[in-house]
């Protein structure tokens, strides 16, 4: 080879090569062209420099600077086009380790779930055990059984979610009496927490689903002093000793006689404290005790039915119902423990 011949063919890569530079517009086309060019074995500047011993010695020292000078301004250009490619490339986020770490979240009970514990731990200690009953009741366990007449306004529609098909949504926990009353013989001492459902609209005072809490005590000899005592002691433990309960007239077709539990609350809305009802009971009405099946000669009993929800709203001195609907941490995380 003369170097007249090696100088046609530099220029030949030369061009080959500024060409495979100019069009490189991704990284990965980078890679691809960097290797076409200088790649060890098989890139165009390998090709050119291995004709170099194939000339006359005095013209090999011409053709090696021409080679040298080709490669450094390849490797030049190699250089400005991934600065140019890398600067175009979106950042990275850059990682802030002056940031304050996030705040570890803990789970806590809802404040009507802690009210309804702690009112299970006290009749626990009476010797009170839970029931539970279905949600989805009929009318017999809601109504008929509990010796509802049957023109009673609680049982029209606009008190009732009745469900299709026959069957209704229970409008309080006390068809969970006549279950217990029908399997198990006195004496019993139950407590039955669930959800009751009414056609209310939400107020500050009602919602359409509430917690209840039954409770059923049947024995021989049970009097209204056993209500009272056991009803006098529950509200001590829960509210203290201080605060001032009274015992009111009432009327439910499932007792007889039949009174309402108040109790006297500051609920912080400057009103000043007011008497708010917080359950209903009486003696189990004889008529309920023989449609469980139970000699109503030989046994009585008494019953109370409260809202755990309004238990709640006396006890930490909420002013709204709907407060305990709310998914809203900065309200539930208060009652956290
Ligand atoms: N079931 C009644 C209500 O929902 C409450 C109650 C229960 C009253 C047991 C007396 C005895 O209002």
């Amino acid at each position: 080879m003369t170097l007249q011949e090696y100088k046609v063919r530099y220029e030949q890569l030369r061009q080959a090569i500024d060409a495979h530079l100019a069009s490189v517009t991704t990284e990965e086309q980078f890679r691809h062209t960097r290797d076409r060019v200088i790649g060890r074995h098989s890139g165009l500047l390998r090709e050119l420099q291995a004709m170099i011993p194939g000339l006359a010695a005095s013209e090999r020292a011409e053709a090696g600077k021409l080679f040298n000078a080709l490669h450094d301004s390849v490797r030049r250009q190699l250089l400005a086009v991934e600065t140019a490619l890398s600067a175009a490339a979106p950042a990275a986020p850059a990682l802030d380790r002056t940031m304050p770490a996030r705040e570890s979240w803990r789970g806590a009970l809802h404040p009507v779930s802690l009210v309804l514990d702690e009112i299970c731990d006290i009749f626990r200690e009476l010797g009170f055990t839970v029931a539970l009953g279905p949600e989805a009741e009929t009318e017999w366990y809601n109504f008929g059984g509990l010796n509802f007449p049957a023109d009673h306004p609680a049982m029209e529609l606009h008190d009732t979610l009745y469900l299709e098909g026959g069957g209704l949504l229970r409008t309080h926990t006390s068809p969970v009496q006549l279950r217990t009353l029908q399997r198990h013989p006195p004496p019993i001492r139950i407590l039955a927490p669930g959800n009751a459902y009414r056609r209310d609209f939400f107020d500050a005072t009602h919602a359409p689903m509430f917690a209840q809490l039954e409770g059923l005590a049947v024995d021989e000899g049970i009097t209204f002093a056993d209500l009272k005592a056991t009803l006098t002691h529950f509200v001590r433990r829960f509210y203290g000793t201080t605060r001032r309960t009274r015992l009111g007239p009432s009327y439910f077709p499932f007792t007889e006689p039949s009174a309402e539990m108040h109790v006297e609350v500051d609920l912080g809305d400057g009103k000043g404290p007011r008497w708010i009802e917080i359950l209903g009971c009486g003696l189990v009405h004889p008529a309920v005790l023989e449609s469980a099946g139970v000699d109503s000669e030989r046994y009585t009993g008494w019953a109370f039915g409260m809202g755990p929800g309004r238990i709640a709203l006396s006890r930490h001195g909420i002013p709204d119902i709907r407060l305990l609907s709310e998914s809203d941490v900065r309200f539930l995380g208060q009652f956290a423990q």
